[in-house]
């Protein structure tokens, strides 16, 4: 039997209000995405997830869910989904979408219906409140006109469902169904680990994930169960991966048993710091705990990684150079690998941008504290040497920095050298050497990932000295060129055994 597409994916994640604008009114949509899926067949990814294009009011860029059947003007029609699917799977790329479960915005038919006390069971709605904080800063609960409270884990405009009112079950494998019948091959779950809580609401003394009343609870594994019921009744191996926070890779693995979920994201290579030990840490908890193993370095909600990295180096293209070095770590590891959108540009974060530009909730709701996730939500830099940069004809939704000239997808295809083409050269490698479900250490020096995986053997220099290579026949592939068969500090490279 062969192997299920999603096992070893590269699935690349599209954040849609910031990938390119077809209509020019300075906001991503999905005619955009259609228009530049041949770059993405060409970079060399297998399938794509969008983030929410439903309709919504953007209280949270769209993980706001007014209608989760339909399309948001700002993004297009269905009729433009159904264009976007038809050219990917032309493209030979699947598509997943978002599902937003945990909570609609208030903008949704139940939650209006709600704040007319009608079915409010929908919900989560208490006379009392606990002292829960919401996850964007400030108190989880906001009061309606009769005096109550509704729970809110995340801004007051996306109000909490209440899973435990069957009604709400039905009504997504509805919407599931929706998709399906539409011809998405698979779902990425949004807050998958937070759909159920503590069912008298206790207060809490711990942080949103670890041991809170708001985290993972028993009952949401019956939920993933009934959806994974559903998709294996369709034919061609439509999937779900969960955005699961969990403290262990122990609780992490009930979410992928086999009659649930198919693959969670693993939160712990994007949070492990430039260090071999840790970095081995994680791989070998993974590859013990998970039977579906996934990396993932980047996303729309996390500072992006050639930032990370670049802060702790000695060398000035130390992020990138790491960024590199990384991506061949991870494109060597059984499982699949989810990439964010401008990675493959090597985009750092962009932290300057103005406070009467900046769109998170995160930032208004911590007063300014928190810059919150513009930074790594920047238009991407397609083409010319001043912004738009290609992105659409209007004015992007945020700034883009005038340095992103020198990062534009145009130019870096142009050159050899480029973040872009270091990309498609490990993608178009990964296809054709990459086998086999497991890896052996091999030993090597001090603060290095030394790794066979086959036929092929993995190095990473994440010390601050140059390291011999391990005996080889073959060089494939390097962040850098090697002098005397040195590998530089952040270094990396993929070599045949
Ligand atoms: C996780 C999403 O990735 C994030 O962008 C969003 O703000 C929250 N869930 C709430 O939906």
């Amino acid at each position: 039997m062969t192997s299920p597409w999603w096992r070893d994916a590269v699935v690349y994640e599209i954040y849609v209000r910031s990938f390119a604008d077809a209509s020019g009114d300075g906001v991503g949509d999905l005619p955009g995405v259609t228009g530049r899926l041949p770059y993405l067949a060409e970079l060399g990814v297998d399938a794509v997830w969008l983030t929410p294009f439903y309709r919504s009011p953007m209280a949270d860029g769209g993980y706001d869910v007014a209608d989760y059947r339909d399309v948001d003007p700002s993004f297009g029609t269905l009729a433009d989904f159904d264009a976007l699917v038809t050219k990917a799977h032309e493209l030979g790329l699947r598509v997943m979408i978002d599902i937003v479960p945990n909570h609609s915005s208030i903008e949704h038919p139940w939650f209006q219906e709600a704040l007319r006390g009608v079915k409010r069971d929908r919900y989560l709605f208490r006379t009392e409140t606990n002292n829960w904080q919401s996850v964007f800063g400030g108190p989880a609960w906001t009061r309606v006109a009769d005096g109550s409270y509704y729970l809110h884990l995340f801004a007051p405009e996306q109000p909490d469902f209440n899973w435990r009112n069957p009604e709400v079950h039905a009504e997504f494998l509805d919407v599931l169904r929706f998709w399906l019948d539409r011809g998405v091959d698979g779902f990425r779950i949004d807050v998958a680990n937070g759909l159920y809580k503590a069912e008298d609401l206790p207060d809490t003394t711990a942080g949103f994930v670890s041991g809170s009343p708001m985290s993972s609870r028993p009952e949401v594994h019956g939920v993933y169960r009934e959806w994974r019921a559903l998709v294996d009744g369709y034919p061609g191996e439509r999937a779900f991966v969960g955005e699961v926070w969990t403290d262990t890779p122990e609780d992490l693995a009930l979410y992928v048993r086999p009659d649930e979920l198919h693959q969670s994201f693993n939160f712990a290579w994007l949070k492990a710091p430039w260090s071999a030990d840790a970095f081995r840490a994680v791989i070998d908890k993974t590859l013990t705990e998970i039977a579906a193993p996934t990396w993932v370095l980047s996303n729309h909600d996390v500072v992006r990684h050639v930032t990370r990295y670049g802060e702790g180096s000695l060398t000035p293209s130390g992020g990138i150079d790491r960024a590199k070095a990384a991506l061949l770590a991870m494109l060597a590891l059984p499982g699949s690998a989810y990439l964010y959108q401008g990675e493959e540009l090597g985009l750092p974060e962009v932290q300057e941008i103005p406070p009467d530009k900046r769109q998170d909730p995160t930032f208004f709701q911590t007063d300014g504290e928190l810059p919150g996730r513009d930074g790594c939500r920047v238009p991407l830099p397609w083409s010319g040497s001043a912004s738009p940069y290609g992105f659409g004809t209007g004015e992007p939704w945020l700034p883009q920095p005038s340095s992103w000239a020198l990062l534009t997808a145009e130019r870096q295809a142009a050159d050899p050298a480029s973040t872009l083409s270091f990309y498609k050269a490990a993608l178009a490698w990964r296809r054709q050497i990459m086998a086999g479900d497991e890896i052996e250490w091999l030993a090597g020096p001090a603060d290095t990932l030394f790794f066979r995986r086959g036929s092929v053997i993995c190095v990473v220099n994440c010390g601050d000295v140059a390291v011999p290579l391990p005996e080889h026949k073959e060089l494939v592939l390097a962040t850098a060129p090697l002098v005397d068969d040195l590998l530089p500090p952040d270094g990396g490279a993929w070599l045949l055994a």
